[in-house]
């Protein structure tokens, strides 16, 4: 049944993915769109015109930057609502992710429950990390267990996956979704964005950081954007089955740093990074333009190479179809081929060249 659907994040790597899936399928979706306008799809392909209706609106912005009447006519209109639009970087202040995922969230639930309408169902898209530093097996039902988190990050998608849940108690049918690290496609590793964990890994593998604190057993989940993207379409399909559920993302099987270790081997123009426990690393023993490189990139993902979190997706193949293409080292091996071929993962430089300051915009990693 052809459905009018908003899109939160529309243009973000996810929301474009789940943007073009819901248009093919025949709903008529509304974009929501804030800074970027354009909805570039991993191909670097557009979508066509028309296949999205843009909504320019903030979700930080009281009444999501519409007007009363652009709000109430949306409201009449929205069968349901795909909550992508977050502040993903990582680096920023700390108040950046209060007020986008947060107070964000807390805007979508209250237009989703505003009006005379019953509630508009909601599928919010969360992380897996939400688990913050723990280990061990995460059940998809587990949300606030006391857990420590390693980032501001992760500390603001958990406290708006808990509004969630609680405007699910009080009748906002809802689900909930939580993809690992989003990375690219399954098949030829292409991706549109290189952020976040592609950053930390053109670092380690130009050299640029040769050393850092971490487990060859630690776990590190990476998650293909085309299966996350099939997978919220077919909730948005089966919403009812899924009401009052939350679903893991991940990848299968996930890798370990000594898969990465050994993947990155085979590749002679590649740095292979050496861990060392973390207790024994010392950060102010680097050479100077190396602890800077560590202390602007690395350390904001060093975390990541420490956990052993391992997440249950029971309820995630119970209800949907979809399943991650084979991924482990050959998935691996994929990311880091396209990597290479679109310019992004380059060869180390000889040791006698000079080597460029490590850059960040606005405090946040992006190089
Ligand atoms: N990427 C991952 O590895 C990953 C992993 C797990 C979970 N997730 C979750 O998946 C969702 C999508 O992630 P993504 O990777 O697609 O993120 P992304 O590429 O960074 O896109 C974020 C989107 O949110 C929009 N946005 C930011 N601030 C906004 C505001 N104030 N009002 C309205 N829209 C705003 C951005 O628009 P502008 O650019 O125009 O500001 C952009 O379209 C997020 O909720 C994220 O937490 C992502």
């Amino acid at each position: 049944m052809a459905r009018t659907i908003l899109i939160t994040g529309a243009t973000g790597a996810v929301g474009t993915e789940v943007a073009a899936r819901l248009a093919a399928a025949g709903h008529s979706v509304i974009g929501m769109v804030h800074q970027t306008r354009e909805f570039v799809r991993g191909s670097g392909r557009r979508l066509p015109a028309g296949a999205v209706v843009p909504l320019s609106g903030d979700i930080t912005t009281p009444g999501l930057g519409l007007s009363s009447r652009q709000r109430s006519e949306l409201r009449g209109r929205v069968d349901l609502i795909v909550h992508c639009a977050a502040m993903t970087d990582f680096g920023r202040d700390p108040a950046v992710y209060d007020t986008v995922n947060v107070d964000g969230t807390a805007r979508i639930i209250e237009f989703a429950t505003s009006g005379s309408r019953s509630a508009a169902p909601l599928v919010h898209v969360s992380t897996a990390y939400v688990c913050g530093e723990r280990d061990g097996v995460i059940s998809e039902a587990e949300l606030d267990t006391g857990q420590r988190f390693a980032n501001h990050y992760e500390n603001s998608k958990f406290r708006a996956e808990l509004a969630v849940r609680a405007a699910a108690e009080h009748g906002l049918p809802a689900v909930v979704v939580r993809p690992s690290i989003v990375t690219g496609a399954a098949r030829t590793g292409v991706i549109r964005d290189f952020s976040n964990m592609y950053v930390v890994l053109r670092v380690l593998t130009r050299g640029l950081v040769r050393t850092i604190p971490g487990h060859y057993d630690a776990v590190i989940d990476l998650v293909p954007i085309d299966f996350v993207a099939d997978a919220i379409g077919q909730v948005c399909e089966r919403f009812d089955d899924a009401a009052g559920h939350t679903l893991h993302l991940t990848g299968a099987p996930p890798l370990t740093l000594r898969d990465f270790s050994d993947v990155m081997a085979e590749f002679p123009s590649l740095h292979v990074p050496r861990y060392v426990p973390p207790y024994g690393f010392e950060p102010t023993l680097m050479p100077d333009l190396e602890r800077r490189y560590y202390e602007r990139v690395v350390a904001l993902y060093e975390s990541y190479f420490r956990r052993r979190a391992v997440f249950d997706t029971s309820t995630a193949q119970r209800l949907i179809e979809a399943r991650p293409a084979a991924g482990g080292r050959p998935y691996l091996r994929r990311l880091l081929r396209y990597g290479m071929r679109a310019g992004y993962f380059l060869p180390a430089p000889p040791p006698a060249c000079a080597q460029p300051e490590p850059r960040t915009t606005g405090g946040a990693v992006r190089q």
